[in-house]
């Protein structure tokens, strides 16, 4: 059975599983990529360990005029997901179990992602970045578990995040767990909700267009960023509805300048009718 905790102090109170203990961090609306990470999670920890999902829709990760607001909101349909894919405990703490008052110097002190935070998403949401890790250093300290798993649909997120455990010497494992995607490869997101019919028809061209990068890695970073730029363009000149290419990007593993040749990640970020779709496939750049 799975145990709603909705305050720090009944954390405590859990005490020691028998095993190792996997966090898996959500702002709810779970959708099968959450569930694929409990999974996950489970798998790695066993029957003794115990797997924990936060549920938190943190403000300090959106801007002014993002989502916050609107973000939905659905625990009893979270908890009912999280147990039945493993998990042992939703961790559902409101905002003032997690913020110091506002005002406190304590209120003031946030980790800061470095250059890598104000670059592809962190471009057009600045300070995104600093309320991500800030929220994820906390709930790590929270929860103390052995594992933290996150999903590759929020690459860059992941990517930071790695960096900030390791800059950071947070004593847990970071892992990466690959995106799961709808029936025609869009991507799962919670955000996938806010999207008509029309602007569901007119996302799907993102991961066609991704694939066509891939397959065009032998020619290098420049030549992929080209193709799939030019396919959402020709997406988007179809489209029903309102659709922007933010930016189309090829990077390194870490997210740094792309190699030559060898394996990088190709990234992009798309508004489809007002809602924010990121995705990114790997690819092997270059001739073998
Ligand atoms: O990926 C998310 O849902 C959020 O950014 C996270 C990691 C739960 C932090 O609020």
């Amino acid at each position: 059975m799975t145990v709603l905790v909705a305050h720090r102090a009944d954390l405590e109170e859990l005490g020691s599983p028998a095993g190792r203990s996997a966090v898996v961090m959500t702002m709810g609306a779970l959708h099968d990529g959450h569930a694929a990470l409990v999974r996950a999670g489970r798998g790695l920890v066993g029957a003794q360990g115990r797997v924990l999902v936060t549920v938190f829709v943190n403000p300090r990760q959106f801007g002014a005029g993002e989502d916050f607001a609107r973000y939905p909101r659905t625990l009893e349909e979270d908890i009912a997901i999280a147990g039945e894919a493993g998990a042992d405990v939703v961790f559902a703490p409101d905002v003032t179990e997690v913020y110091p008052p506002e005002g406190t110097p304590a209120a003031a002190i946030t980790v800061e992602p470095g250059r890598l935070g104000s670059e592809l998403e962190g471009a057009s949401r600045p300070g995104h970045f600093a309320g991500v890790l800030t929220v994820v250093a906390k709930l790590l300290h929270m929860t103390r578990p052995d594992l933290a798993l996150f999903g590759e649909k929020d690459y860059q997120q992941l990517v930071l995040i790695r960096a900030m455990a390791q800059a950071l010497d947070f004593p847990v494992d970071i892992v990466g767990i690959p995106t799961v995607r709808e029936a025609d490869g869009l991507a799962m997101s919670s955000r996938n909700r806010y999207l008509s019919s029309s602007a569901r028809d007119a996302a799907s061209a993102i991961p066609r267009a991704l694939r066509v990068g891939q397959e065009h890695a032998a020619g290098g970073a420049q030549a992929v960023e080209s193709v799939v730029r030019r396919a959402l363009e020709e997406a988007t000149a179809s489209a029903a509805v309102p659709m922007t290419v933010d930016y189309v990007a090829v990077r390194s593993l870490d997210l740094g300048a792309p190699p030559r040749s060898g394996e990088a990640r190709l990234l992009t970020a798309v508004v489809v009718d007002g809602t924010r779709l990121l995705d990114n496939l790997p690819l092997t750049l270059g001739p073998p």
